[in-house]
């Protein structure tokens, strides 16, 4: 009877000292960024964080091709009960024609497509459908999911403040919410976060183009996505180092 209780013990502590948090994603969020100088928000998270952050996610993937190609799979085999994993696709996810084996069929439910991506015929899904997939089969492991939005892109690209919302933000929501999954709007705590900043900074954080991050960027959308965290109580939030009083900004309504 002791022996069961200690073992049992024994192998929650062990269990809970073991939790990983897993990213999947594109070139906003990966190891490197987009190359040229750039580097993901995904590479900042750590510093957040009282587990250790494995950084899955790779550049130039979409909802769609991350699956294709095993990567959402792969996150699968490596997860243990009480693991987190992040997902968050849009930048790579639009339309595009002739298909680039990366755009996702128009729609939020079970709707399908039928394209020809270099020279095979492929069956198509909508951008939910992928994550929802992802989400149910990380969850199934007792895993704990969280759908993030994607990152803005230079806000301040104009020259003035513009806040566009692309309709992978509202589609990613759908499929938190059909999955039954935490979700994260770091699209708008990303914006939030650049708003009060001069135009200037804001550029500084987009080296290249308007997509990808300069390493104080990726540290900023970082930093916005605990703030989205914390505000949204997912369980991920008790893994905080931060003192809550401690992160930049307010919690959106
Ligand atoms: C939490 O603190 C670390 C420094 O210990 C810092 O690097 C990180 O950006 C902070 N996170 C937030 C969300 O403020």
């Amino acid at each position: 009877m002791w022996r069961a209780i200690i073992s049992f013990a024994l192998a929650f502590v062990g269990h809970v000292a073991g939790q990983t948090v897993y990213l999947a994603g594109d070139s906003t969020t990966a190891p490197g960024g987009g190359g040229k100088g750039t580097e993901g928000w995904g590479q900042y998270l750590h510093y957040s964080l009282k587990i250790p952050v494995v950084n899955k996610a790779f550049a130039g993937r979409s909802a769609r091709s991350f699956t294709r190609e095993g990567r959402f799979d792969e996150i699968g085999k490596l997860l243990k009960k009480g693991d987190f994993v992040i997902i968050e696709f849009g930048h790579n996810d639009g339309a595009s024609h002739p298909d680039n084996g990366r755009s996702d069929c128009p729609g939020s439910g079970t709707e399908t497509c039928r394209y020809t991506y270099d020279g095979a015929t492929e069956t198509v899904h909508t951008f939910p459908y992928y994550l929802e997939q992802a989400a149910n089969s990380y969850t199934a492991k007792g895993a704990h999911v969280i759908i993030s939005s994607q990152s803005p892109n230079n806000p301040d690209e104009s020259g003035v403040f513009v806040s566009s919302t692309p309709r992978f933000v509202d589609l990613a929501k759908t499929a938190a919410t059909n999955a039954k999954v935490d979700y994260v709007d770091h699209n708008a705590y990303a914006l939030a976060a650049y708003k009060p900043l001069p135009v200037r900074t804001v550029d500084s954080c987009f080296p290249n183009e308007h997509t990808h991050t300069s390493a104080q960027g990726a540290d900023l959308v970082a930093q916005a996505f605990v703030r989205g965290l914390v505000c949204g109580g997912s369980l991920l939030s008790g893994y905080v180092k931060n003192a809550t009083s401690a992160i930049e900004g307010a919690c959106l309504k």
